[in-house]
């Protein structure tokens, strides 16, 4: 176990986490990284206009999808706007309350309208181009979220707002072909905050072909671990739907969250506002890309 990162996979983990044979680089931002963490409570201090500039510029380095550039930000600065915003998600004061406040977009828009700007029109709203769009504004939003980290900055990622998706969108005026992945909210934080604990390699790791057939005693133990550093078991969820747990921990808390479909009416949304979920259509007689 002589490697530099002992104490920060044990954070993370739970466990002490053997990297094998070799010696690994002591990098003083990755001991960061490992032991990053979401935060919701910020500080009363403001982030410097030209400090959100360069988390953008670090967003938008992430890497894109056969460069087609399929993210898209709003930074959401009117104050009025912003209110209207949280009214919508009162269980989540933070969006109000962070001090910067930035939406992540999926945009299949853009390709499209530079396809007709080059003469070369085309649909870009199969599964394939809403696929792409939302892993690209995705990788730009954890590339905003580690950047902030570095700066001493925490953040929240906000998928909720989908969960009200025809309001937001409204409110964002998002045209057709564009859909929010996250909000981000951003801000220096209030307090240290803590590590959450992932499930083990074991379980997330699979080495040359897919199996998880280890699965149930993995979480198990993972159960265990992160009940014996945080108890979650005077939190259970819906106990007269589900009844009372003698042992709660995060599985049965994720199970019981799953069972309660999120994200209704989404679907709808981006099928009434350009979306399929088929095939992308080939225009015969053009290059394969
Ligand atoms: C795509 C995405 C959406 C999220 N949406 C919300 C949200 O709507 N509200 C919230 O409070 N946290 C949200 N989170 C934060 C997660 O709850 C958090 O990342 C998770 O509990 C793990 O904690 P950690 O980031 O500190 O390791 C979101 C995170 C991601 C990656």
């Amino acid at each position: 176990m002589t490697h530099p990162y002992v104490n920060e996979l044990r954070a993370r983990f739970g466990l002490d986490v053997a990297l094998g044979d070799g010696e690994v680089p002591d990098e003083p931002w990755l001991h960061k990284m490992l032991t990053r963490r979401t935060q919701r409570r910020y500080a009363d201090r403001a982030v410097p206009e030209s400090l959100v500039r360069l988390l953008l510029a670090a967003a938008f380095s992430a890497s894109s999808k056969s460069d087609f550039q399929q993210a898209s930000v709003i930074w959401l600065r009117d104050r009025a706007r912003r209110d209207r915003l949280a009214a919508l998600f009162p269980d989540m004061p933070w969006i109000g309350a962070a001090p910067v406040f930035l939406v992540f977009l999926g945009d299949s828009r853009r390709l499209e309208r530079i396809g007709a700007l080059r003469g070369h029109a085309q649909d870009n709203g199969a599964l394939e181009g809403f696929f792409n769009a939302a892993v690209d504004a995705a990788l730009a939003m954890q590339s905003c979220v580690l950047a902030a980290e570095t700066l001493g900055l925490g953040s929240c990622p906000i998928s909720v707002l989908r969960n009200r998706i025809g309001e937001v969108a409204e409110l964002l005026r998002l045209p057709d072909k564009v859909f929010p992945v996250a909000g981000l909210c951003l801000g220096y934080p209030a307090q240290a905050g803590f590590v959450s604990m992932r499930l083990p390699m074991d379980a997330t790791v699979h080495v040359d072909a897919y199996d998880d057939s280890g699965l149930a005693a993995a979480v198990d133990g993972y159960d265990r671990r992160r009940d014996s550093r945080h108890s979650i078991a005077d939190r259970q969820r819906a106990p007269e739907r589900f009844g009372t747990a003698q042992f709660y921990g995060w599985s049965e808390d994720k199970a019981r969250q799953a069972k309660t479909a999120e994200g209704g009416g989404f679907a709808t949304w981006l099928k009434a506002h350009g979306f399929t979920s088929d095939e992308p259509g080939d225009e015969p007689g053009d290059e394969p890309g």
